[in-house]
């Protein structure tokens, strides 16, 4: 044949790809988020399989070894006591509750790690809501952003660094900042789940903490989140919601969940000069678990693909429950 063009001319060896590679991995670029609770074992995740609900000591070493894998950032998730939840989460603003007592564990004996930080009350919630719902059902918008705010500001008091409010209240961002920046704390950066959709991809995330919404009284309890996370349908609405979290302050946008929304981080990556996370969520985590454990796929493979399709979609961060076996399979490559 006569082709003035052959591509494959530049995937003839491993040497050419190496030169003509647009994309990569570093364990730099993942966030490992981490859950930590009160007692003293170290509990396996039923369908999160390899993730562990640590307690703080155990949390410490974790963090320790990912360090040393090449991680530079944790995010922390608590499992409260059922006796501490309540209607309106107040336990999230306690000085001395789960997080702010783990992030001071890590930042003494690890200072050099980034800590980042989830804002909601939906793990101190006895509603499993990410606000405060009222007795009609209603999720309030700026009652809960005032517990948010407080919950903020002690975690920064606490010594985190990145204060991630996951909740998708409106005006939270604009807020938290100058609540924060109000209490001295304006080093301390915002990541923010810009465009967090109602997904039912974070349903291994809701066990391990036990966190989903349920009925305790007589009050009406929405049954999902869809009056507040996005609905999966819409792409244009995350370009509002990115203007929004900017226009507010914020240092870092997120998508999430990652793998099924990719064309949303491209579309943000377009849009914005901030740096863009994308959150690979806990079901996406499930399910690839569960298809290697049964040897239908090849894990290492399947989740080095995934994590890079990310960098190609856009973004520059991942949030991920792989981020420890990517960092060494990656280290292993060098
Ligand atoms: C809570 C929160 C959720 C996740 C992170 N923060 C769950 C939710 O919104 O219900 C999900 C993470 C995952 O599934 O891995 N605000």
């Amino acid at each position: 044949m006569d082709l003035t063009y052959r591509p494959r001319r530049l995937r003839r060896s491993p040497a050419l790809r190496s030169m003509v590679r647009e994309n990569y991995l570093s364990a730099s670029d993942f966030i490992y988020p981490m859950f930590v609770h009160e007692t003293n074992e170290i509990e396996p995740i039923r369908a999160m399989p390899g993730a562990n609900r640590w307690s703080l000591n155990g949390l410490v070493r974790e963090v320790e070894r990912a360090w040393n894998l090449g991680i530079r950032c944790v995010v922390l998730f608590p499992k409260v006591n059922e006796s501490l939840k309540s209607e309106d989460g107040s336990e999230c603003f306690n000085p001395d509750g789960l997080i702010p007592r783990a992030i001071r564990l890590i930042k003494k004996e690890l200072p050099q790690m980034t800590v980042m930080t989830d804002v909601a009350l939906d793990p101190y919630s006895c509603d499993g809501h990410d606000g405060i719902v009222d007795s009609d059902g209603v999720v309030l918008n700026d009652e809960t952003i005032e517990q948010l705010c407080r919950q903020a500001v002690v975690q920064a008091d606490a010594g985190a660094d990145l204060i991630g409010p996951s909740d998708m209240m409106d005006g939270r961002v604009g807020a938290i900042r100058e609540a924060l920046d109000d209490d001295g704390y304006e080093h301390v950066g915002i990541i923010s789940y810009t465009a967090k959709y109602s997904s039912a991809y974070y349903g291994p995330f809701r066990e391990a903490l036990d966190s989903a919404p349920r009925l305790t009284s007589n009050k009406p309890i929405p049954k999902d989140k869809s009056t507040y996370q996005m609905d999966p349908a819409n792409s244009r609405e995350a370009i509002t919601e990115a203007q929004l979290d900017e226009q507010e302050g914020a240092d870092i946008l997120m998508v999430k969940p990652g793998l099924a929304y990719l064309d949303i981080i491209y579309r943000l990556r377009e849009e914005s000069q901030l740096p863009i996370a994308a959150y690979n969520v806990s079901g996406e985590y499930a399910m690839v678990k569960a298809a290697a454990e049964r040897g239908w796929i090849d894990e290492r493979s399947v989740v080095l693909e995934t994590l890079l399709s990310f960098k190609r979609s856009g973004a520059d961060l991942i949030l991920t429950y792989h981020a420890c076996d990517a960092a060494a399979w990656l280290n292993n490559d060098e």
